[in-house]
Parts: structure tokens; sequence; C-alpha cells
């Protein structure tokens, strides 16, 4: 039986190139990617969508203009201060996932008021992957399970991808089903590395800012198409894990 997407995790791509095409700044699109982060969350819920991991800013982003890098950060604080009540309202449960090592006391203040207001909404879990960089998360992940006093190293065990699993930022989600990345770009950037063995990858060509829900209908197509076996022989079509 064809399963919905339960956990979409997307690569938003193509502000930059978005913004250049029509003669503009980047900062006009990453104005126009967060009102597509925006109708996005508001539609997949409509999908059976229960987790929504979006890559906001990655560890490599910092290599960006110093001028790109202080737009985005206002943009992140001006859509949870505007958004928070509504994204609260409708049940959304917001976690920002990434290192909080280092970030500015005002953001870390933001992140964390967002995470408290929303802990107890269950319609869909928004994961906003900030200051992320899978590669980091791992070793972070690897870090908490050799320090964890009643951890398997401490006791003289195996460490198993469970243990890893659950020091992830992630932990509060499945694994994700479905990664799309928009811009016609055909690659992982350092997202949800462990997470992604057996998702699906979707890869389309619109950019970011003119993502919209046909394009979202038009990804779960191609998922609910794809034989999903998770190493084995038997199809699953589409299932969530
Ligand atoms: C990629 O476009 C997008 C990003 C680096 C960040 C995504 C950011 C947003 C959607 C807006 C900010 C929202 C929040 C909540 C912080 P790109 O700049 O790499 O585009 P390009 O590849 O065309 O240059």
């Amino acid at each position: 039986m064809t399963q919905p997407v339960n956990h979409l995790a997307i690569i938003m791509d193509g502000n930059g190139r978005w913004a250049a095409a029509r003669g503009m700044p980047r900062t006009y699109g990453h104005k126009a990617g967060v009102e597509a982060l925006r109708r996005t969350v508001k539609s997949v819920p409509k999908f059976g969508i229960k987790h929504l991991t979006l890559y906001a800013f990655s560890s490599e982003n910092w290599s960006r203009p110093a001028d790109e890098i202080k737009d985005l950060l206002s943009l992140l604080k001006l859509y949870i201060r505007r958004d928070l009540a509504e994204l609260a309202a409708n049940g959304v449960r917001v976690r920002i996932i990434g290192r909080r090592e280092g970030l500015r006391p005002d953001i870390l203040a933001l992140i964390e008021s967002a995470e408290e207001k929303t802990a107890h909404n269950t319609e869909l879990n928004l994961n906003i992957a900030f200051n992320y960089g899978g590669r980091d998360e791992i070793v972070r992940a690897m870090q908490t399970v050799i320090d964890d006093p009643s951890g398997p190293v401490a006791k003289g065990e195996r460490v198993t991808e469970q243990h890893i699993s659950a020091a992830l930022d992630t932990v509060a989600s499945p694994d994700p089903d479905l990664i799309l990345r928009t811009s016609g770009e055909v690659r992982l950037s350092n997202f949800l590395l462990w997470q992604v063995a057996y998702a699906e990858m979707v890869f389309l060509d619109c950019m970011w800012p003119d993502f919209d829900e046909h394009h979202l209908a038009e990804a779960i197509e191609i998922f609910t198409r794809r034989d999903r076996r998770f190493g084995g022989v038997e199809a699953v079509k589409g299932a969530a894990q």
C-alpha cells in the first residue's frame, strides 16, 4: 500500500540565482525564500507530513560575505519573531538543529524561546537546520556517546547505531523518507548525512523562491512511484519508516 511521506527534508537552494535573474541582490532572493518557506510550512500538513526539516544555514555558510550572513541572521530572527505565534497556534513544534556553541546570545535566546513556546505542539514537527553540518552533527553525537556516564563506552559495551541515532540533533524525528532539493543541483551538501541512509531523493529544477504547493505535490508524486526496498528485495511502495 502506498504510504504518505512522514518526514520531508528540504535543501532550499537557488535564492541567489533567482535574485540574479531579476538583476537583484542575493538578499532579495533570501527574502523571497522565506515566503516560500512560510508557504511550505502551511502546505505540508495537507499531504500528511508530520516532520519537516529545512536547511536554513549550514556550518559552511559562514564563509559567505559578511553582509549576506548578517541578512540571513536577520531573516531568521524576523521569521521567528513574526511567525512564532501563528506557528504555535497551528500546532507546529519548532526545533532548531545544528551547533549551538558560539552562536550570538540574541539568536540563542530566540531559538530557545521558539522551542519552549511550541514544546507541547504535535501537529507538525518543524526542524530548522541552522549552523548545521551533517559531519559536525555526527562528531558531536559521537562525543555525547563517549561522554555519557551511563552510556556504552563507560560500561565497556559496544557502540551501536541506536546509540548514535539517539545522540543526533534529530532524535525527535524518524529518518527522512524524502529529501528534496530545488535549483537543479544534485548533491547533499552535508545535510543529514547519517539520517538519509534509505531516503528517496528528488531534485527539482525550480528555484526555491518559486517553490509552491504544486512543486510539493510533484515531489510527493515522484516519491510514491519509487520502490523502496531498504536493502531487501521486496518493494515497499513509498513506505514511511
Ligand atoms: C540557498 O540559496 C539558500 C540558503 C543558503 C539559505 C536558505 C535560506 C532561506 C530560505 C531564507 C532564510 C530563512 C531563514 C529562516 C534563515 P543560495 O544562496 O545558495 O542560492 P544560489 O545557489 O542560487 O546562490
